[in-house]
């Protein structure tokens, strides 16, 4: 098998607070192949965004402190790069349409101006060429009259509009690893099937991995080769999307998935699992569901890890495992 583009073994970040450390990521364990489109689900606050953020570096420096792990991107150690060779990296090799994508664009410039500083910084690509680039990658983004559109301001074009400009954008540089955190939540859902599926569609022409971040089973479901399911900053489970989803061996995806009404909004919070999630600043000793488990009993107290449940296909639970003695 090829080398991963992304692998992170055993990563722990913590953000130090007045009132005690928030300990986000507890130990994670995570890997996206070449050309494998991956997705990241779980409640809010499971540690979704922080995770991919500190693989791209992308948390203020000093804000926040990674304790244990490693992370490596396209081959090299993240820790090991400077901050110049991270920048080139990112919107190079790698791109992430982040969590807000109102604040992605500036307000300021045309759409052209935006795309022509990308194309022109990552690419050989300079004047009627980087713009005849500008004009394909929106077209791909299935954006029409697209010459006009470089023209105008984003506060002058619609939400799923801004969102396909920005994924043409992430697209500009032919990016290994494209991160897509929750890229679709503010728009509708017919828009966000459309997005998506222009989305999927484009990393399929170009071999790009994605690293998908959505609260959208269903979407993940029809998009993602493999899952890794969060709680509280670690995973619970993992395995082929399909597999996991339709045959859940970890009581939280189980629940994730019947807390799912049969008309959802795909783009609604996981927040239907009656309880919260936990304090991160005293994470729970065991694992870190079962004040919320209607199967939790004595043995949770013990932190259970990742076992083997069927092919390629792992839980972090102690009904799937042997009792701890
Ligand atoms: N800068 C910060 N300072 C303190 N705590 C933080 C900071 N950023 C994130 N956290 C905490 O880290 C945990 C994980 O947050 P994260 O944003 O990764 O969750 P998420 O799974 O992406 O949630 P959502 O689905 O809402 O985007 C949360 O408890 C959050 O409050
Ligand atoms: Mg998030």
């Amino acid at each position: 098998m090829a080398d991963p583009v992304l692998k992170i073994d055993a990563l722990e970040v913590l953000f130090p607070g007045f009132r005690g450390n928030v300990h986000a990521v507890n130990g994670v364990d995570l890997e996206v192949q070449p050309s494998e489109i991956v997705g990241l689900v779980g409640e809010s606050g499971s540690a979704k965004s922080v995770t991919a953020m500190t693989a791209l570096r992308l948390l203020p420096k000093g804000s926040y402190r990674q304790d244990a792990g490693k992370i490596s991107l396209l081959g090299r150690d993240v820790a090991k790069m400077s901050e110049r060779d991270m920048n080139h990296l990112r919107g190079g090799d790698v791109a992430m349409i982040c969590q807000e994508p109102q604040t992605a664009l500036n307000p300021t410039k045309s759409i052209g101006k935006q795309m022509l500083r990308v194309i022109e910084l990552h690419s050989d690509l300079r004047g009627r060429a980087a713009k005849a680039r500008a004009i394909e990658l929106l077209q791909d983004m299935r954006i029409n009259d697209a010459e006009e559109i470089l023209t105008r301001y984003p506060f002058e074009l619609s939400g799923g509009m801004r969102q396909r400009i920005l994924i043409g954008m992430a697209f500009a540089c032919a990016p290994k690893l494209l991160v897509a955190d929750e890229p679709t939540t503010a728009l509708d859902v017919t828009v966000q099937r459309q997005v998506l599926q222009l989305l999927h569609a484009k990393a399929h022409q170009t071999g790009a991995s994605v690293l998908f971040i959505s609260h959208d089973l269903a979407v993940i479901s029809q998009f993602c080769d493999r899952i890794y399911v969060m709680y509280a900053g670690r995973v619970v489970e993992t395995g082929p999307a399909q597999e996991v989803l339709g045959n859940p061996q970890h009581p939280y995806t189980a629940a994730l998935i019947e807390a799912l009404p049969e008309d959802a909004d795909p783009g609604a919070p996981l927040t239907s699992i009656p309880g919260t999630v936990p304090n991160l600043v005293k994470p729970p000793r065991g694992c870190a569901f079962q004040p919320r488990c209607r199967h939790a009993h004595a043995d949770c107290v013990i932190r259970p890890h990742l076992t083997p449940v069927g092919p390629d296909h792992q839980a972090a639970c102690w009904l799937r495992e042997e009792t701890p003695q």
